[in-house]
């Protein structure tokens, strides 16, 4: 028994996540998290909404909407979905939430009192009919390179140059159009990231378990050109965590709010004390995951994410803890993914480009998804969806392997024996060859889950399966059952107890399916720990069910209907 925290990269707010989002990161954290549950340790699985920054302004904005309601909304849309993957986190937050900014201001004023803290005065371009100064991205004009005529301030969307707010030609607000701009002296608050290089460092070089994927970028970044450099960590935006408080020790940082990337890890703890209150929990009880003088030091904490969130989470929010001079629980191991790619291309949200979320749940039930999407995870490289693929890996491995064992068994026991376990006689050689090959496969398969590991857990389940129907083939209970009913009992027997055994071993992959088998079985025996004796568990004359079809095939014509109808994007 294990203490485990475990957290998924939090989603930005604005808009429904596209399947190569779900993948990196929290489909992952969720099978990792199951698999420890049904393992009898103690889990807690936190995930949460990422609120703010301009993307969160600015959708709300297009959605015509004030900020804080269109967030609410959307995170009531995200928790929905999250639901509907079965994405089992033990609290889905805000970093919206008080929690967040009480403990992003706590964590600020003790990072300036540890020196890591500066001020720093800019020239920023400050609009005076919005009152406000620009953020780069909310500043328009004509690019200078290609005459584009709504070039931003930080980029030009027409040719991609990246651009300076004053290099526009004929600039205006992109809030309300004003050319009244005027460049002003304004004070931002700077974290001195530079100061922590060498315990960051050190840090990094006792991660020996580490994926290569991980330390490599966290050396790079430590070590090369743009390095660990001081970062501003305020901006001008009304949305966000207010850096002028009571309390605050700096002075003159009205309307500035903290820089998103800054706040955003921060709700990895706040959310653990949001899942305390959302529990009628005191403090202790999320403080014991997360302070090392409180509990938190047996507690081992994963992290899941895509590859560019890594800096993010190998130095900035290390460093933060660590700055912060407090017994802050870091991470132990971090779990990083490559990008799936859709049908040739990139998903993307901005094109509406790919699968979403919500697309995939009208299509088919989650685990037809989770499967597919686990069993194919762009670990080692980036990986490709298609829709050939996904018809493909469903069929083949959840309809002809799992779904028709079950399938198979249960209908031949109904017609010859009936609706209970048949009695029979012993089991012989071919049992105990199979019992011995299924107890090696566990074995393997626990490993690889360990080792979080994903498609080669998958594969090492799958090989379970495939186990399972070679043995139906070459006992076979229906040739048997001619000559010799008792043989035939027995084969069936021992079939009919694998079934309880494959939805224990599934769940982390399919948990919807797993309750299905569990239901039409009557029995929820958890992890087995012994194979043998996991096989004897259901006695002769246990009733069971014939499940309902367990899986479907995607049809030739569904794919190709499909194919054609997310060709267009999402508009
Ligand atoms: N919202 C970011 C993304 O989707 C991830 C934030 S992770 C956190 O890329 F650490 F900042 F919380
Ligand atoms: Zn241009």
């Amino acid at each position: 028994m294990a203490r485990h925290l475990i957290t998924s990269a939090i989603p930005y707010i604005n808009g429904v996540k596209h399947l190569g989002n779900l993948v990196g990161s929290q489909l992952p954290a969720d099978l990792y998290a199951r698999y420890l549950r049904a393992r009898g340790h103690e889990v807690l699985f936190l995930c949460a909404t990422d609120e703010h920054g301009t993307p969160a302004e600015l959708a709300a904005a297009k959605a015509g909407k004030p900020v804080a309601e269109y967030c609410a909304e959307m995170h009531g849309v995200q928790s929905e979905l999250a639901r509907g993957f079965r994405l089992s986190f033990d609290h889905f937050g805000r970093s919206s939430s008080d929690q967040n900014r009480r403990l992003t201001q706590h964590l600020a004023v003790k990072l300036f009192e540890a020196g890591l803290i500066e001020e720093r005065s800019e020239r920023q371009v400050y609009s005076v009919a919005d009152g406000r100064f620009l953020p780069d991205r909310y500043i328009e004009g004509t690019c200078p390179n290609c005459g584009y005529d709504k070039a931003r301030g930080d980029q030009c969307e027409n040719c991609t140059k990246q651009l300076d707010p004053t290099d526009l030609i004929n600039p205006r607000s992109a809030i309300s159009g004003s050319t009244e701009l005027e460049v002003r002296e304004t004070k931002h608050l700077y974290l001195m990231q530079s100061k922590l290089r060498d315990r960051l460092a050190a840090w990094i070089d006792e991660q020996e378990d580490w994926p290569v994927l991980t330390t490599s970028i966290a050396r790079k970044w430590l070590f090369d050109g743009e390095g660990l450099q001081d970062r501003g960590i305020t901006r001008d935006l009304d949305w966000g965590i207010p850096v002028q408080f009571e309390g605050a020790p700096w002075t003159g940082m009205e309307g500035k709010v903290f820089y998103v990337w800054f706040d955003a890890p921060i709700e990895y703890i706040a959310c653990a004390a949001e899942w305390a209150e959302a529990q009628g929990k005191p403090d202790a009880q999320w403080e014991r995951w997360w302070r090392t003088g409180r509990g938190a030091d047996d507690v081992r904490y994963t992290q899941f994410m895509g590859k560019d969130n890594v800096p993010f989470h190998t130095l900035s929010f290390p460093a933060t803890l660590i700055g912060s001079g407090e017994d802050w629980k870091l991470v132990d191991y971090i779990k990083s993914f490559n990008y799936l790619n859709y049908d040739g291309g990139q998903f993307s949200t901005s094109q509406g480009r790919g699968v979403f979320m919500d697309d995939a749940l009208e299509l088919l039930p989650a685990d037809y998804w989770r499967w597919w999407l686990l069993s194919r995870a762009p670990e080692n490289s980036d990986s490709e969806f298609t829709w050939e693929n996904f018809q493909g890996g469903v069929n083949k491995d959840l309809a002809d392997v799992l779904g028709n064992f079950v399938s198979r068994v249960t209908k031949f026991c109904r017609s010859k024996f009936g609706e209970a376990v048949p009695e029979g006689g012993d089991w012989g050689d071919p049992e105990r060859q199979l019992i011995a090959d299924l107890s090696e496969g566990l074995a393997r398969y626990e490993a690889a889950m360990e080792a979080i590991a994903v498609r080669r857990a998958a594969q090492e389940l799958r090989a379970l399966w495939v186990l399972g129907n070679e043995y139906l083939q070459q006992a076979a209970p229906w040739a048997a059952h001619k000559e010799d009913p008792a043989r035939a009992a027995a084969i069936i027997r021992l079939a009919l107890n694998l079934i309880p055994v494959y939805a224990e071993l599934s769940a982390p992959f399919i948990p919807d399916a797993a309750d299905t088998l569990r239901a039409a079985m009557k029995s929820k025996a958890g992890w087995p720990a012994d194979m043998e004796a996991a096989l004897r568990t259901l006695p002769p004359g246990h009733g069971f069910e014939v499940p309902e079809m367990l899986f479907r095939k995607i049809t030739d014509e569904e794919r190709d209907t499909w194919q054609a109808r997310f060709a267009g994007g999402r508009g």
